[in-house]
């Protein structure tokens, strides 16, 4: 008797609700990861600024813009240690605990002004914002990135252009609704153009390198990826 009370109240209250907010922001951390360890070896390279030398001799300040988990500046961290690294995102999914003295980690939102003084960095980095800027961001953003970057700092964005070749009829079907999302937001998911575009309007930057590369989703040429 007592158990079938038990079960009939059971249906009536609403179950708690679970919290998966945590197990969300595991699996994007575990996916930039991912992603940057995918991006790195097909690079072959952290970052194509020509700044490594000064990296390793250190005393240098770079800065990571959107940095989401840090993945990124944690990579570059390690391989040359001797400098100051700060990293900035608008959701603070960084790592917060037992970081190294050299490491910062702080919350902010690059299209209302960073949070730092102006000429601080040696080194700026920002990557894989195609999806969250607008053609008017991508200059506010530049011109913040500018204002942050010392005299002859390097500044480094990697984004990729939302497009695929060579579609199956799922993802065929996948993309065109997501560019028809991207597209009712004022997003161009052909970036390449319009970061050359950007850095060009920019009168501050001067010599201004485009790097391109392929990559594959999946099976490709047998090349297998994850
Ligand atoms: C696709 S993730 C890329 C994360 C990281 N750059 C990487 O390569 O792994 C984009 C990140 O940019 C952050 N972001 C978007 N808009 C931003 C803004 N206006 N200012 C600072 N961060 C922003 C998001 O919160 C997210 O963590």
């Amino acid at each position: 008797m007592g158990n079938r009370i038990s079960s009939s109240y059971n249906k009536c209250v609403p179950k708690p609700k679970q919290d998966n907010s945590m197990l969300l922001i595991k699996s994007e951390v575990e996916r930039q990861k991912s992603l940057n360890f995918y991006i790195s070896n097909l690079w072959e390279s952290s970052f194509s600024s020509k700044i490594d030398k000064e990296l390793e001799k250190g005393g240098k300040v770079i800065l990571d813009v959107g940095c989401g988990a840090g993945s990124w500046l944690l990579e570059v961290a390690k391989m040359y240690p001797n400098n100051q690294y700060f990293g900035v995102d608008v959701v603070p999914i960084f790592p917060k605990d037992n970081l190294p003295g050299n490491i910062h980690f702080i919350t902010g939102n690059v299209l209302n002004g960073l949070p730092f003084s102006c000429e601080m960095f040696d080194f700026v980095h920002q990557r894989f914002m195609v999806r969250n800027f607008n053609t008017r961001h991508w200059k506010m953003a530049v011109k913040e990135l500018t204002r942050v970057a010392k005299l002859g700092a390097y500044i480094e964005l990697m984004e990729m252009d939302l497009i695929t070749y060579s579609q199956g009829p799922i993802t065929k079907k996948l993309f065109e609704s997501f560019l028809a999302a991207m597209h009712a937001r004022g997003i161009s998911p052909i970036i390449k153009e319009l970061l050359k575009r950007t850095l060009i309007y920019n009168k501050s930057l001067e010599n201004i390198d485009i790097k391109s590369i392929n990559s594959p989703l999946k099976q490709w040429d047998g090349i297998k990826v994850f």
